[in-house]
């Protein structure tokens, strides 16, 4: 998506299309409804790189959707997708059990594009020949290009692409011919230019692959001839109307946190259906030092959008007391945290619908694309769900609205900003819900949670002083137990508790590694937090890479 598209009215504003839609309870005009005038499905085979396929495409502003792999040739019809593609997996063809799609996929007249485990199954369901290669091809390969139309078009030769394959194809379908080679594999990317069917053995999608986009692009546009549907703008404005027409004149209540996703949702419900929204703010009492006041005044003052203020701090303080086991924490955190919602929206409501920031990663890992249907056995191996407190149960009365459900974190950030949201929100790093409760390790209590605030609070003012904050995915500080340590300040001795450093840069907080970041920061923090935060007078850096530690220490 991008924020300023080609594809919205030109005659209205965005404003007059969404005021003259109002009054409307029946939307005509529905996201389903640009969804399917230009839609690519991607069939799941349980490559880590199945959503980022669908990422990709979408960058080419064209909508596309991770769906199980062995969904029918009728079913698919249903969606209307201009193209498919097959994405890459573990399994090799010849395996027991291995996935297979629906063989009518191949004669629906929609160009098929198979992505490495998905181009060998392609070729092999059209007659052609698999095999385990002599040499396996891991990490990046030049590709020689033998056939520069449709597929390759505007694609140079001798580029890099990243491979990761054990099996190759040996033999072609017929109709088949191949459009490049690299050292190892000769059938590199293969083609039937009549039937619009295509496979690559390498990852387009992925960075490394150079060209990959322009391949992509091809793909989806002059093999599929897509229109550029799905932008932003596009997006608000439908999303604005079902908003008004699912919920009508009846009330909405959302439990804001301050995040990109929450606050992004605030914004377009705010701007589909103004005061029939609330928002509610549960202080737990372990954000950062300032936070929610910041964010209170934020939304009150500069978007004139009304925020409930729950102050729950003792609260949580009291059922915290003695507790130093981290999921014990967690635990307690989410019960005491629907006890509050639930009360504070019995005396705000009565209320009919729920907000939900669910995303579209959520929505595909609750489908299981890629899960057998017989066994529910995920071909794929999850190697970590997120953990989400002040997730509310589903048993709650109310319905769900959940606009955001169709969309890619990077999107809601586009979505975010074209509604005004500014930066500091949908730029900020990522926070856990139990917030600081998790980063003081062992006992929380209100003196340590201040503690951790003034050490945490200098940690953000000198990597934003440093330029460093857009660089990193997290960098926060923790607090240690027990631990404590002789040191001298004036001709004093203390004896008191350090602080861990925790600078972390990743692409999804899957992996991570330590931030290498200049010398100069470190010494600064670590100079203010001994001098400025009472009782710490050390500060070391955690040099740990995810896997094997995990971001947070609890
Ligand atoms: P870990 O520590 O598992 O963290 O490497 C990965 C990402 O998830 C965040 N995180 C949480 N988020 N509730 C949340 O909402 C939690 O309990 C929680 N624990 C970790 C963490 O900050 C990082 O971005």
């Amino acid at each position: 998506m991008v924020s300023s598209p080609s594809t919205s009215t030109n005659t209205q504003t965005l404003e007059d299309a969404i005021s003259s839609s109002s009054a409307s309870s029946n939307a005509d005009i529905t996201t389903d409804h640009i969804i399917s005038r230009s839609m690519i499905a991607i069939l799941d085979f349980g490559s880590q790189y199945s959503e980022l396929i669908a990422r990709r495409i979408r960058e080419t502003q064209v909508y596309s959707e991770v769906l199980p792999y062995h969904i029918s040739s009728e079913d698919l019809l249903k969606l209307n997708p201009k193209g498919i593609i097959l994405s890459g997996g573990p399994s090799s063809v010849y395996d027991e059990g291995a996935p297979k799609c629906d063989p009518a996929l191949f004669e629906l007249g929609i160009p098929v594009l198979g992505v490495c485990y998905g181009m060998q199954l392609m070729a092999k369901q059209m007659g052609g020949t698999v095999e385990r290669a002599d040499r396996g091809e891991y990490g990046k390969a030049d590709l020689q290009i033998d056939d520069p139309t449709d597929l390759l078009t505007n694609v140079d030769s001798g580029i890099t692409m990243w491979m990761s394959h054990g099996d190759s194809v040996i033999d072609l379908p017929k109709g088949f011919e191949i459009l490049a080679h690299t050292a190892n594999t000769p059938c590199a990317a293969i083609a039937d230019h009549d039937k619009k069917m295509y496979g690559v053995q390498f990852h387009p999608e992925v960075v490394h692959s150079v060209g990959g986009m322009a391949m992509i692009r091809n793909f989806v546009y002059h093999i599929c001839s897509c229109e550029p549907s799905w932008t932003t703008d596009a997006f608000i404005e439908n999303s604005i109307r079902e908003i008004r027409a699912q919920v009508g004149e009846r009330r909405v209540l959302l439990a804001l946190s301050g995040g990109v996703d929450s606050s992004t949702l605030a914004f377009l419900l705010h701007k589909a259906i103004g005061d029939q929204l609330t928002c509610m703010f549960i202080d737990q009492g372990f954000m950062r030092k300032l936070e929610p006041e910041r964010l209170v005044k934020l939304f009150e003052e500069q978007f004139h959008i009304h925020v409930e203020y729950v102050n729950a701090r003792d609260r949580f303080l009291k059922q915290l007391e003695g507790i130093t086991e981290p999921e014990e924490k967690r635990k307690l955190i989410g019960y005491e945290f629907i006890k509050v919602f639930e009360e504070e929206s019995q005396r705000l409501g009565p209320f009919d619908f729920l907000a939900q920031g669910t995303l579209y990663p959520d929505v595909i890992e609750s489908a299981d694309t890629n899960a057998d249907p017989k066994t529910g056995k995920r071909v794929a191996v999850k190697i970590k769900s997120h953990h989400n407190v002040g997730g509310l149960p589903d048993n709650l009365r109310f319905t769900l609205v959940e606009p955001l459900r169709k969309l890619f974190k990077d999107e809601v950030r586009k979505v975010g900003t074209v509604l005004g949201l500014p930066e500091e929100i949908v730029k900020r790093q990522p926070f856990p819900g139990p917030g600081l409760a998790i980063r003081i390790i062992g006992e929380i209590t209100s003196d340590r949670l201040n503690t951790l605030r003034d050490a945490d609070l200098i940690v953000r003012q000198e990597v934003n002083r440093a330029g460093q904050y857009n660089n990193l995915w997290q960098a926060f500080a923790v607090l240690l137990p027990t631990v404590r340590s002789v040191g001298v300040m004036g001709d004093k001795r203390t004896y008191s508790h350090p602080v861990v450093l925790r600078l972390v840069t990743s692409e999804d907080g899957m992996t991570a590694d330590w931030a290498r970041v200049p010398y100069e920061l470190l010494e600064t923090i670590s100079n203010r937090i001994v001098n400025e935060v009472e009782g710490v007078n050390r500060v070391v850096l955690d040099i740990t890479s995810k896997p094997p530690g995990t971001i947070e220490w609890e």
